[in-house]
């Protein structure tokens, strides 16, 4: 009997707990975590200095490319990094230093370096991630001269640095260089060859698809391998007018 009534009481006890933790979060609106990387600051590289030499850096890999892809400090700095991914596992390793970390989809995982000498530290990735991985790599310049980081504010990028930073340039040319994508230099208003066969003129509604859409139209030759990447609207037409002046 003793024993029931203590189930009961406790039962009680963790229903009258739930319906109060239901009711605060309703009533107070209060948010419950989810998802780590659905945390803003892990979204977006980033560097920000803590105090003199020390830095906290938010490194995010995605395809192909580093974010930021370039990063400048002084001697003698200590980097707690944390590292994340856009889309697939990449594997982050720091030329020079013993810094050696797996970017996994859904996680932020952490390491930190000291760099006690000047020199540039090239950043790469040894996780296979799709066909330009062995052009993903970033640079880490410590020197004394390092210019301070941005303060930590959204910057309005312009279409050549939306490219670097969506990673486009990894397959993209834009000075006529065959890579692994078609070059857009001249793209913008010449005639396409698609793998069908069909021939269309690259006007802006084709180049916005082609980012959107990337599969859609392929032009003969290469190969359906392009990863959609979520432009804003704003960053789509920077990207497209900065392909205009790419005569
Ligand atoms: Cu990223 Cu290989």
């Amino acid at each position: 009997m003793i024993e029931r009534r203590i189930a009961i009481a406790a039962a009680s006890f963790v229903l009258a707990l739930t319906l109060l933790i239901g009711l605060s979060v309703k009533l107070f609106g209060i948010a419950l975590p989810t998802c780590l990387t659905d945390v803003r600051p892990f979204r977006e590289g980033r560097v920000i200095e803590q105090a003199p030499k020390r830095y906290e850096i938010h490194y995010v890999a995605k395809m192909w490319k580093f974010d930021p892809p370039s990063i400048s400090i002084p001697p003698g700095s200590t980097a707690d990094i944390y590292l994340s991914t856009a889309d697939v596992t990449h594997g982050v390793q720091i030329v020079g230093t013993n810094f050696n970390l797996m970017a996994v989809p859904g996680a932020v995982n952490y390491g930190r370096v000291r760099f006690e000498r000047a020199g540039d530290y090239l950043v790469v990735c040894n996780e296979y991630c799709g066909v330009a991985h062995h052009n993903m790599a970033g640079v880490i310049h410590v020197t004394e001269n390092a210019v301070a980081p941005p303060p930590p504010a959204q910057p309005v990028l312009g279409g050549r640095e939306l490219l670097d930073k969506y990673g486009c340039t990894a397959c993209h040319s834009i000075d006529g260089s065959a890579q692994i994508g078609p070059t857009l230099k001249g793209l913008y208003g010449s005639r396409r060859v698609l793998a069908n066969g069909i021939v269309v003129v690259a006007d802006e509604a084709y180049i916005r698809e082609s980012i959107e859409k990337p599969e859609l139209k392929v032009v003969k030759g290469f190969e359906p391998n392009m990863p959609v990447m979520s432009l804003s609207p704003a960053e789509e037409q920077a990207v497209i007018d900065f392909i205009k002046t790419l005569k």
